[in-house]
């Protein structure tokens, strides 16, 4: 039986604790789908296009990874795709909190699994809101998000 799981998240942008975390998955499971949430209540640097395209084209290479968008509840999409597992990772405490109550509801809502992977202490501290920050301020990002995501998020800041 082969192992699909779905790794949701906002991608706004896509940076390198994102890859670490979807290259690691790829690894241990059949197939990754990169889910981008389409959230027309929040308005984000990139369009939900924008992000899926930037997305796509940073995972080509990885074999089992493909992308997609959602809205609504994440345990509808898995219910439509025959999802049952989905893969997130987890950074600190305050992201354990969070992400133990979504895994719950998750479970709660639908019987979907949630797989927990420990992010590489590289990217422990890169979030996609601080990376916006940072690099709106003048700072040095160059090291956080991949080479395709740095031009388009310069111009767009
Ligand atoms: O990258 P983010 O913003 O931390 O990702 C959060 C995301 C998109 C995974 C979460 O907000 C989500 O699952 N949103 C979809 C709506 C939903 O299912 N909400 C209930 C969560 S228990």
């Amino acid at each position: 039986m082969s192992v699909v799981a779905v790794c949701p998240g906002s991608f706004d942008p896509f940076h390198n604790g994102h890859l670490d975390v979807v290259t690691r998955a790829a690894a241990q499971l059949d197939e990754v789908v990169v889910a981008v949430v389409d959230n027309p209540a929040k308005q984000g640097l990139f369009s939900v296009e924008e992000r899926v395209a930037l997305v796509e084209e940073v995972t080509a290479d990885l074999p089992g990874v493909r992308v997609d968008r959602f809205t609504g509840l994440l345990v509808d999409w898995c219910a439509e795709h025959d999802v049952t597992v989905m893969v997130k990772g987890l950074r600190t405490v305050a992201d354990f909190e969070y992400e133990v109550q979504m895994a719950r509801m998750n479970a709660h809502l639908a019987g979907v699994e949630t797989i927990f992977l420990v992010t590489d202490p590289q990217w422990s501290h890169v979030s996609s809101s601080l990376v916006k920050e940072v690099a709106r301020l003048g700072g040095d990002v160059s090291a956080l998000v991949p080479t395709a995501v740095l031009r388009p998020m310069l111009e767009r800041l």
